[in-house]
């Protein structure tokens, strides 16, 4: 009898998920020349020497008599361009070699080609493991291509990245290295914030015509069917402008700043209208750490939006990029929201891991003397 169990079963799914790994097709062959496959992330390395490695496979599993009646397998190492394959391999009751490219390995086993490395196998034990069966096997062949392996973690497949989210490469004194870093790590940020609270989303630098849109992540229902790349905004109304020019130096943004001001005050742009009331909302803007603006049209469009920004700052107290949600204006949560919060916390560890200390941002607009 089944005992009681001790944990929810989605929970202990969602913690196992949370250990990520590579995904692996194993291959083999009956005594009647079938080839049988099925995706596995349970393959793990066990011995050097001798040379082990072990996958284990459920028992239920309408491939398992023809794995556990074989004396050899192959381990095919996915390539991060292989989810296709990944997913037509976990597939049960379909053929699933039909059109796939493959090459016969010791005795017949098939190898899937195009993968990131192959290992095969002769089998030494197979051990029972609750309902799932290991399968320990001695390597026999090993080789390797030069194409990123795929990964899989939290139920979903991921790529492999080198890991730049610790301290900035060494050099990042220059503001070209800042902002490559800050515009690479801001990305990433944007892609989980995004997909977390489904909202889009747009990353911002600051270009030869101020705040400038360099990248987009829709939502599942994005405020537009265009977003485009290259979007140069206004300073004094938009909460992007405004989130970044609070942390730029005034001689960065005085021109384009006058000029607007100019157009506001002669009702053709819908900001403040004079330098004091455009202070007034910088110093709104570096109280709250966020930019918040009422609802306005999206560019090219009829649709009736509302943008929450964070200015993402660098070792010297400036921004260097904005991370900016843009919603559709009858759901968008407030300043108090948890995705105002959450912008906030994304754009202070953004800022903290390209070197800005919160000290350092006192002195800096000391040393620009805001009025
Ligand atoms: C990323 C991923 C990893 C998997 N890992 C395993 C595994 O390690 N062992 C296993 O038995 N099934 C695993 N599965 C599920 C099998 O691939 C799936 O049940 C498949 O249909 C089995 O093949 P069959 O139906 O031809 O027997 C995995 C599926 C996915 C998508």
């Amino acid at each position: 009898m089944a005992s009681e169990p001790r944990f929810d079963g989605k929970e202990l799914r969602r913690v196992l998920g949370s250990f990520v790994t590579g995904v692996t097709i194993v291959t083999t062959i009956d005594a009647a020349g079938r080839a049988w496959g099925l995706t596995a992330n349970s393959f793990s390395s066990v011995s050097l020497d001798p040379p082990l490695v072990l996958w284990s496979q459920s028992v239920r599993a309408p491939s398992h008599p023809a794995f556990a009646g074989a004396t050899r397998f192959a381990i095919n190492i996915l390539a991060e361009d292989q989810v296709e394959l990944s997913n037509r391999f976990a597939t049960s009751g379909i053929d699933k070699f039909s059109g796939v490219e493959t090459d016969a390995g010791a005795g017949n086993v098939p190898l899937l080609r195009g993968c990131s490395a192959w290992l095969e196998c002769t089998l030494v034990s197979k051990l029972p493991g609750g309902d799932h069966v290991i399968f320990v096997g001695e390597i026999q062949t090993i080789r390797r291509s030069e194409r990123r392996p795929l990964v899989f973690g939290s139920g979903q497949y991921l790529v492999a990245d080198p890991h730049d989210l610790g301290k900035p490469p060494p050099g990042l004194g220059t503001t070209v290295q800042s902002q490559l870093h800050a515009a690479r790590i801001g990305a990433r940020a944007m892609a989980r914030l995004s997909e977390e609270f489904d909202e889009t989303m747009a990353l911002s630098v600051w270009g030869n015509h101020g705040p400038t849109i360099t990248a987009w992540q829709p939502s599942s229902t994005p405020v537009s069917s265009s977003l485009p790349m290259g979007l140069a905004l206004r300073v004094t109304s938009t909460a992007t402008g405004l989130a970044m020019a609070a942390h730029l130096p005034p001689e960065a943004t005085q021109w384009i700043v006058d000029a607007e001001l100019k157009l506001n005050a002669s009702g053709a742009g819908a900001g403040p209208i004079d330098e004091s009331e455009f202070k007034d909302l910088l110093d709104e803007v570096r109280a709250q750490g966020i930019s918040i603006r009422a609802p306005g049209h999206f560019w090219g469009s009829d649709r009736l939006v509302n943008a929450m920004s964070v200015p993402v700052l660098d070792s010297s107290g400036q921004t260097v990029i904005a991370l900016t949600v843009i919603g559709d204006v009858e759901r968008f949560p407030g300043a108090d929201s948890a995705l105002a919060q959450a912008l906030k916390r994304t754009a202070a560890d953004l800022s903290k891991r390209l070197g800005f200390e919160p000290e350092s941002e006192s002195s800096y607009r000391r040393s620009v003397h805001y009025q």
